[in-house]
Formats: C-alpha cells, sequence, structure tokens
C-alpha cells in the first residue's frame, strides 16, 4: 500500500502569518497545499480569493490542490492555471455539463478533480471516472473547516475505491472535512489516497509532527 498523501488545509491557516504558514507545509511531510475557495453562493460561506492564492503560490514549494466551492466554476478555470495550481477540483453539484468542465481543466493544463457532496451518491461518476484525475469525497457539508466527520464516509470510499478498481481507473480518492488521527488510519483501509486536513493540523501544538503522524497512517 502506498503512503497515504497529507493536504493541509491553508484555511486554518494564520492569515496574519500566511507567508510563515506555507513554509511549515513547504517543510512538513505533506505532499500538497490544499486551497478551498468558497463564493458564498454554492456554500453560505465566503474565503478568499485570487489575491490569497497568488501569495500562497508565490511561497509554496508542494503542488497547489484547489477545492472550488464555487457555481459556474467554469469562469475561472484559465485564472487559476495561471496562478499556478496543479490539480483543480470542482463539485459535482456545481456543473451542468461535468464533462465538458473536465475537458476545459485538462486543456488549461492542470489535473482535474470532482468533489462529491455528503449526499451525493458515487455511482454518478461512473461514466467519467476514467477521464478524473482525483475525486474528492467531502466527509462534512462544505463551507466551515472544524466541523465533525460524517462516519457514512468509510461505505462511500469503499464503493469508490471498487469502482475504480473495476474501471481500471487512475483517480486518486480525497478525503475532506474532519479529518483527524482518529480516522486516518480507517480511511486509507477503505482506499484513501489523499487526506486534506485543516484544524487537525493548524490547531495542533506542533502542526508539522501531526502531519508527520497522518502520513504514517495505516503504516504500523
Ligand atoms: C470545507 C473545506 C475543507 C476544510 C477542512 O468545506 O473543503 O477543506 O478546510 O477543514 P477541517 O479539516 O477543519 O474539517
Ligand atoms: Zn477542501
Amino acid at each position: 500500500m502506498n503512503r497515504v498523501k497529507i493536504a493541509p488545509s491553508l484555511l486554518a491557516a494564520d492569515f496574519g502569518n500566511l507567508q510563515k504558514e506555507v513554509e511549515m507545509v513547504n517543510e512538513s511531510e505533506a505532499a500538497w497545499h490544499h486551497l478551498d475557495i468558497m463564493d458564498g453562493l454554492f456554500v453560505p460561506n465566503i474565503s478568499y480569493g485570487m489575491p490569497v492564492v497568488s501569495t500562497i503560490s508565490k511561497y509554496a514549494t508542494k503542488p497547489l490542490d484547489t477545492h472550488l466551492m464555487i457555481v459556474d466554476p467554469d469562469r475561472y478555470i484559465q485564472t487559476f492555471a495561471d496562478l499556478g495550481v496543479y490539480l483543480l477540483t470542482v463539485h459535482y453539484e456545481a456543473c451542468t455539463h461535468l464533462h465538458r468542465t473536465i475537458q476545459a481543466i485538462k486543456a488549461s493544463g492542470m489535473k482535474a478533480g470532482v468533489a462529491l457532496n455528503p449526499h451525493t451518491e458515487v455511482s454518478l461518476l461512473e461514466n467519467i471516472l476514467t477521464d478524473l484525475d482525483l475525486v474528492l469525497v467531502m466527509s462534512v457539508n462544505p463551507g466551515f473547516g472544524g466541523q465533525s466527520f460524517i462516519p457514512q464516509t468509510y461505505k462511500k470510499v469503499e464503493k469508490l475505491r471498487g469502482m475504480i478498481n473495476e474501471q481500471s481507473a487512475t483517480a486518486l480518492i480525497e478525503i475532506d472535512g474532519g479529518v483527524s488521527s482518529a480516522n486516518a488510519s480507517k480511511l486509507v483501509e477503505a482506499g484513501a489516497d489523499v487526506l486534506v486536513a485543516g484544524s487537525s493540523v493548524f490547531k495542533a501544538e506542533n502542526p508539522a509532527k501531526m502531519i508527520s503522524e497522518l502520513a504514517s497512517s495505516n503504516l504500523s
């Protein structure tokens, strides 16, 4: 089994010390930086926009994993590509023409992901799975950091892992919301490849050590 990738969510970082927080992730065992973009329409919260993404991009030395919680994400695909984003994830629930959106992300040179809200059934991705680089399974309702993990997620991950294997697809499975050392190993066992962690990392006494602990999930 491959080592799980950790993607710390900068939403929980101290924005007054953003450069320092990004550098902590650079120097840690994290694989990616996770960026959460919220528009106050698709989700009931507004996070941050292009100037902040540009600042993160300037200091980050690891790939930018960007999670768009916005309506009509096609409007900003080229902008995120220009800002140096590595992987752009859009929500299934926010895209009328998902296939077209995925192709547009790839045409702009980025990897493409699709996120599913907790109530969205994984089988809805059956016809597009082999086009995807990543499926993000939301384990809380999107919009806020610091919420409690929804246990139903384990079953969804197992089912998605089965679909990916069956189709010989290469999409990675990423879990986002309420991830901590209490559920990380079980998520890896269920089939997760990438774990997003906001509060559990940035509110920890030693964030880099917490990243390292999460990266060792299911290794013992
Ligand atoms: C929630 C975001 C998450 C969030 C995770 O809508 O997509 O990435 O920052 O934060 P925690 O790990 O605190 O649940
Ligand atoms: Zn996210």
